[in-house]
């Protein structure tokens, strides 16, 4: 079965063709992040004029790099929400008009549980292979790693979604069966990483730009400021906060510019600092849901699950606590927004509909 996905809920425009929810024949994505560097953010209207001029040159390109047409695809599958309403709007109405033209079902899909499904492509550069420093877990081809590496999740598995605007815990009893468990009661751990990039000079490129700085310094010669807070790391429930972490950076931020002491020694080690705070609590609360639920495999996802300090730190926790649980992680361009997500989430739970009745839902919920 041959799906034709569209994603725009944020800044992105992307179509991908993906055979049996697992196989890439085409994923294309096209940004216009670019654009939005002068206003401090994404300028929602912006990405939405944006998306209008690429919707159909992106999906034109998806068909061509899979070397089909549309009446060769078998379901159109589209964003319907959490997102930007313009945006969204986009994607859903291109969505429909194929669907109607060519008479196919269209699927709809949130965009948040749809992250969780870049796990079920199948794609060597998934789980760990592309990062040397990540294989150790799964360099010998045992019985487990293989079942993973066909992307036969093992279940029940905790799989922890963490974007720009998400941060979410979910039990995973099976391809289709997903219970919400918990997520922030505040900001996103993407929104910490964005807004703290930005503060020290580092316009819109966020978590990257953050995980780049950081990289430059070994921890052993941290200096600045206090540590920083780890939020709700030791609160039973699995809900995050990162709210109070951002305030403290931003005070860190202040100081620093107050004594001119914000050079590239300093952002690098509170960019460092911010990465660690982050990544510790999602490793403790992701960890803790998979004690309680004993689940037989952790799944990452999401923008931030890009972040090759979150994917090591997590490794690692589980080797030296001898936990018997494997590890899931999709290759970084599989992580960030992309339709190849979108249509695995379709193919293995998506539900079709008349065309009639998709609409753009921004606030869709995202706990199910
Ligand atoms: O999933 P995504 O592409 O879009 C949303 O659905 O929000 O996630 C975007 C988020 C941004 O907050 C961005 O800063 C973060 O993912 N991100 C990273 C990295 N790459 C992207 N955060 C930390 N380290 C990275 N390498
Ligand atoms: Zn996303």
């Amino acid at each position: 079965m041959d799906i034709l996905a569209i994603e725009t809920s944020c800044d992105e425009t992307s179509a991908a063709i993906i055979r049996n929810g697992t196989e890439i024949l085409s994923n294309i994505v096209s940004s216009s992040k670019d654009f939005h560097e002068k206003y401090g953010g994404i300028f929602p209207e912006l990405a939405a004029r944006k998306q209008l001029e690429f919707i159909l040159p992106v999906v034109q390109a998806a068909l061509n790099q899979a070397n089909i047409n549309y009446q060769d695809t078998d379901a159109i599958a589209v964003t319907v929400g959490p997102g930007l309403i313009g945006s969204l709007l986009i994607g859903v109405e291109a969505a429909r008009t194929i669907a109607y033209v060519t008479g196919k079902p269209i699927i709809p899909v949130n965009h948040v549980l749809a992250h969780m499904y870049a796990n079920f492509i199948n794609n060597e550069n998934n789980h760990f292979s592309s990062d040397p420093d990540l294989i150790g877990r799964f360099e010998k081809p045992d019985q487990e790693s293989s079942r993973l590496r066909s992307n036969n999740i093992v279940f029940p598995a905790i799989s922890l979604v963490v974007s720009g605007g998400h941060t979410e815990l979910y039990l995973m009893e099976s391809s289709k069966k997903i219970k919400w468990l918990g997520g922030t009661v505040d900001d996103a751990a993407g929104e910490c990483f964005d807004k703290t990039a930005r503060l020290i000079g580092f316009g819109n490129r966020g978590g990257l730009a953050i995980q780049e700085a950081a990289d430059k310094i070994n921890s052993s010669s941290l200096t600045v400021g206090n540590k920083l807070p780890r939020p709700m790391i030791y609160d039973k429930s699995l809900n995050f906060s990162f709210s109070g972490l951002k305030t403290a950076v931003v005070r860190e931020v202040n100081k620093l510019k107050e004594n001119q002491r914000l050079d590239d020694t300093t952002i690098a080690q509170l960019s460092h600092e911010v990465q660690e705070a982050i990544t510790d609590v999602l490793v403790t609360k992701t960890i803790n849901a998979a004690k309680t639920y004993n689940a037989k495999s952790i799944l990452i996802s999401g923008g931030v699950a890009a972040n090759l300090r979150l994917r090591k730190k997590l490794n690692h926790h589980l080797i030296t606590n001898h936990l018997q649980l494997a590890l899931a992680i999709p290759q970084v361009n599989l992580c960030t927004d992309n339709a190849a997500s979108i249509a695995s989430y379709a193919y293995f739970r998506g539900q079709p509909v008349n065309w009639r009745e998709i609409i753009a839902a921004p606030d869709l919920s995202v706990e199910v």
